[in-house]
């Protein structure tokens, strides 16, 4: 027990307090100067950024932000797409089946062997030949697949599965389909598939895991208990889907993708349109109907691409997010510098970019929207914008004009109503050749990207539209660091700035499997089970989630050269929008005079914030950094704020 302190005694000890809280604070002080000291910073020159809310001086577009993807870094097989099985139509290298191996349970014997005379379909005419020597109840032979990177598996979860087979005597079978944990053999979920003898055919299954543990360390087995030859094609096992499409996309993923507030897909994006060669390019008929009618295709990141996610699934995936699709055409260049004569040569493609706009957006009248129907989306799709090509400036032989040219003659003429996109200037012959818009592609590192801020603020405002159809920052590997996210911010506050001239926009590329990417910086990374955003993400999900449509008159004076922001007013919610990117490492002292505004205002704050430049997330931090939300004054008239470094704010000011 202590006695209680004489007045005296109490008057001493406040001091003694004020002493120490003083000492501390000069403490404080002599400590931030020699950071600031270390950092080389005197603090930054203070701004003053004047905003006159009333006088909107030029609009911003309604589709400013959307997506961009393609088949690379596992995007769509072994990511968005929900197939678990890898390599599920046996395709073959010198190493044998990829990712498909014999089990043999206790003294079980069988062999596989690729049969290239039998297969289910003209597109897949050849199968996996399974031929079981010795097999009984307690040792089966048979298959096992080992997924993208292990066949990942959540509790309490139904998966459907599903395969061709052809068995020469049905007595082979049943067929018992397992999941099983890597680690411990433990069985997850289990069934049996009766087979029936005669030609090929399609059987379904059925696998519900229990409460395991979320892992991606787990495979599946094919196997059978009796001796005989069963050939095999299109083996797959699809996860639960977004909105529980058939064939459709991972939840998460698709998740991730509406949090960045998209208004459009670009599809089907990069180089994916071209392929290596000629003979790879999206030929887009190749990637409808029933799965076994695709015979899928060598895509330019270095692996095959199934093509389950094709042209229609491209589409509902725009359904599904409700945005809508810029569709890409391919217009006759492919990478390794090869490209098809404009003319005669280049008439059957341009009639595939016709038939193409009309599977997107005809009516069932139709030939090809009846096909559509067919594939089992009678309705058509919404469609304003098509692109030529992807990134033309790339060919040599300076065939674009003419294939340009070519290609928008005769779709102007079939759908004047559509604004046609060119991947790079094109020479003026005819005003029926010249585009609506240009899609520039900028992949800059960070510095590069600061100081490229102010490109479009003088460019000219008579040509076409600008589409940045691909962008990014590339600091941080697989995804954005920090640094990288603070530098796409201030590349954006220059888009909104800009957004009378660029209409659109995309980051790229959007997603990466952490085990197996083909470029550096990408915004979403995943494994089989989780996924997590990059800082990046979250910036760009505050930009796009906070956008008016208008841009008012705003000016700056003074402030730090790495300091950006950006205004824009909603008309209708009467919302001020202003981003702050202090992409410094010292804190910017600003005032903010809001003309035409009185009174005191209470305005959202949404923060993101990091130690260092080299912060980031990853598949096991994949919330280090988030965006804050706080609550803060702001007064009509000028009103005081400070950014701290390496910091971007957003702020929601009401106007009324
Ligand atoms: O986004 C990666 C690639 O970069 C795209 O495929 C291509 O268009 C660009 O060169």
């Amino acid at each position: 027990m202590h006695r209680p302190l004489t007045p005296k005694e109490t008057l001493y000890a406040m001091r003694i307090v004020s002493l120490r809280t003083a000492v501390l604070r000069i403490a404080l002080a002599c400590w931030a100067s020699v950071c600031a000291a270390q950092t080389g910073g005197a603090g930054l020159p203070p701004a003053r950024l004047t905003i006159d809310p009333g006088t909107i001086v030029s609009p911003v577009s309604p589709m400013l932000y959307g997506l961009m993807t393609e088949e690379i870094n596992h995007s769509y097989d072994g990511g968005l797409y929900a197939e678990l099985l890898q390599n599920r139509t046996f395709r073959g290298s010198w190493e044998g089946v990829e990712h498909w191996d014999l089990v043999r349970h206790g003294d079980s014997e069988a062999a596989m062997e690729v049969d290239r005379g039998s297969g289910p379909s003209q597109a897949l005419p050849y199968s996996l030949k399974l031929s079981v020597s010795a097999s009984a109840p307690g040792s089966q032979a048979g298959l096992t697949n080992s997924g993208y990177w292990g066949v990942a598996l959540k509790p309490h979860t139904k998966y459907r599965g599903s395969f061709y087979a052809k068995a020469d005597d049905a007595s082979v079978g049943p067929v018992t389909a397992r999941l099983i944990s890597d680690k411990t053999g433990a069985v997850l979920a289990e069934t049996a598939v009766a087979l029936h003898g005669g030609d090929w055919s399609q059987y379904s299954f059925a696998l519900t895991t229990g409460a395991i543990p979320l892992s991606t360390q787990n495979h599946m087995e094919l196997t059978v208990a009796h001796p005989g030859t069963l050939r095999l094609q299109l083996v797959s096992l699809m996860q639960p889907t977004f909105h529980d499409r058939p064939n459709g996309n991972r939840p998460d993923l698709m998740e991730r993708m509406a949090e960045l507030h998209p208004t459009f897909l670009r599809l089907p994006g990069g180089n994916y349109l071209e392929g290596d060669t000629l003979r790879d390019w999206y030929n887009w008929k190749e990637t409808i109907g029933p799965l076994v009618d695709r015979p899928g295709h060598q895509a330019p990141w270095s692996y095959w691409s199934t093509d389950g996610l094709g042209l229609l699934e491209f589409l509902e995936w725009c359904e599904d997010l409700k945005i809508e699709p810029v569709l890409a055409v391919y217009a006759g260049y492919s990478l390794r510098q090869q490209h098809v004569n404009p003319g005669k040569d280049l008439e059957p493609y341009v009639q595939s970019a016709l038939d193409e706009v009309e599977y997107v957006t005809g009516d069932t009248s139709t030939k090809w929207g009846a096909e559509r129907a067919k594939d089992g989306h009678p309705a058509p799709f919404p469609l304003h914008y098509i692109e030529i090509g992807n990134e033309d400036f790339f060919d040599r032989s300076g065939s674009y004009d003419a294939r340009f040219a070519q290609f928008a003659r005769a779709l102007r003429k079939s759908y004047p109503q559509y604004k046609l996109i060119a991947t790079t200037p094109v020479k003026e012959s005819s005003a029926d050749d010249q585009p609506d818009v240009l899609d520039d592609h900028y992949y800059k590192p960070w510095g590069d990207m600061l100081d490229f801020t102010h490109h479009y603020d003088d460019a000219p405002r008579t040509g076409p539209k600008i589409f940045i159809g691909e962008w990014a920052t590339l600091s941080g590997t697989p995804t954005p660091n920090f640094g990288g996210a603070l530098a796409d911010a201030a590349w954006m506050t220059s888009m909104e700035r800009n957004s009378d001239l660029i209409i659109m926009a995309s980051y790229a590329p959007l997603l990466i499997n952490v085990n197996g990417g083909q470029w550096g910086t990408n915004l979403i990374g995943y494994n089989g089970a989780t996924s997590y955003g990059s800082p990046s993400y979250y910036a760009q999900a505050l930009f796009a989630g906070h956008l008016g449509d208008g841009t008012p008159k705003a000016t700056i004076t003074g402030g730090g050269k790495r300091f950006y922001y950006s205004a824009t007013v909603g008309s209708k919610d009467h919302v001020l929008h202003l981003k702050l990117v202090n992409a410094s490492n010292e804190e910017q002292p600003l005032t903010i005079e809001l003309q035409g505004a009185k009174g005191v205002h209470t305005a959202k704050a949404y923060t993101l914030h990091a130690a260092t430049y080299e912060a980031t997330n990853t598949i096991n931090d994949p919330e280090f950094i988030h965006s804050t939300d706080s609550v803060i004054k702001v007064s009509g008239g000028s009103w005081k704020h400070a950014v701290p470094g390496l910091t971007i704010e957003v702020l929601d000011i009401p106007l009324d």
